[in-house]
């Protein structure tokens, strides 16, 4: 859960830099349970009927309406959207209208989106909470689930919002992290102490231009997957996700082969040690 005080810092851009850049060997899904409205329908429209984007249905208005007779892990698989771009990544996208959305999200919390979303097995959820406003359908969400990150910039104003929202959410029991986006004019670390939570799951670069390919300038993906930006969230998504699973044991052929490779090298004080990758490749 991807969540902010005031201030729009950039939680939106966050989640879909880290789902982007999600380890092969894990399927990430993105959840835009932001009531005040979605903004992956405005930003990654389609350029043209035929070609790949975000289109205006189905939303969390479609599953809502589905999940009249309960919401199941099947039903809400049943209203993804893949997103454009390498990967392909799968969403719940919500409307624009933040009349639509609100109501949506609403119905889906009141449905068991929080215990759904936690039954999606070996799927890595991103969720996308929005602004975290008191008696707000996202703050209920968040509190079912019992932990946040928040995302907050470096700067006096986002810092002293976040601080409170941290010390409500605290009293709320949930558990709190932080995401900082850009290390000026306060370092990261010094952001951490001054809002009092010491959990620190990454810095997101400040990059302004990278940012600008997420803006919906569709002529830009290409500037957008090589920014400084999405670069800083491949390294955050490498050490959340879990790590892959471990290599399957080697089979007799194998385990000669490698034997006899041990011997050649014990043999040859400059034998060269052949390594095979096993995985965590993208
Ligand atoms: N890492 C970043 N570096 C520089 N600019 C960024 C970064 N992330 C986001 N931005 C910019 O910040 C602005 C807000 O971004 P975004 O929409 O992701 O924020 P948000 O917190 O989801 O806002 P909202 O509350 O409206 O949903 C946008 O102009 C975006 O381009
Ligand atoms: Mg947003």
């Amino acid at each position: 859960m991807f969540a902010a005080a005031k201030g729009s810092p950039g939680v939106t851009t966050t989640v879909a830099a880290l789902a982007g850049s999600w380890p092969a060997h894990r399927e990430a899904l993105v959840v835009e349970a932001d009531g005040s409205g979605g903004d992956l329908v405005v930003r990654l429209c389609p350029a043209s009927e035929d070609a790949p984007g975000v289109h205006s249905e189905p939303t969390t208005v479609h599953l809502a309406a589905a999940a009249r007779g309960g919401l199941s892990d099947r039903v809400l698989l049943e209203h993804l959207q893949r997103l454009p771009g390498s990967g392909e990544i799968r969403a719940l996208v919500a409307p624009p209208s933040p009349f639509s959305a609100a109501t949506a999200l609403n119905s889906l919390v009141d449905a068991g989106l929080a215990e759904c979303l936690s039954s999606l097995g070996s799927r890595d959820v991103l969720v996308d909470v929005g602004r975290l406003d008191p008696g707000s359908a996202e703050l209920e969400l968040v509190r079912t689930v019992g932990q946040v990150v928040l995302v907050v910039r470096p700067c006096v104003s986002s810092v002293i919002h976040t601080r409170e929202l941290a010390a409500g959410l605290h009293d709320l029991e949930v558990e709190v992290s932080l995401m900082v986006l850009g290390e000026k004019p306060y370092p990261p670390a010094e952001v951490a102490a001054a809002i009092g939570v010491p959990s620190l799951v990454g810095v997101m670069a400040d990059d302004p231009i990278g940012a600008a390919g997420f803006e919906g300038n569709s002529g830009r993906p290409r500037a957008w997957a090589r920014s400084r930006l999405v670069r800083s969230a491949a390294m955050i998504a490498d050490r959340l996700a879990p790590p892959p699973p471990p290599p399957p044991p080697a089979t007799d052929g194998e385990e000669m082969v490698s034997r006899s490779a041990g011997n050649l090298s014990d043999e040859s004080p400059s034998g060269v040690t052949a390594a095979t990758s096993t995985g965590g490749e993208r």
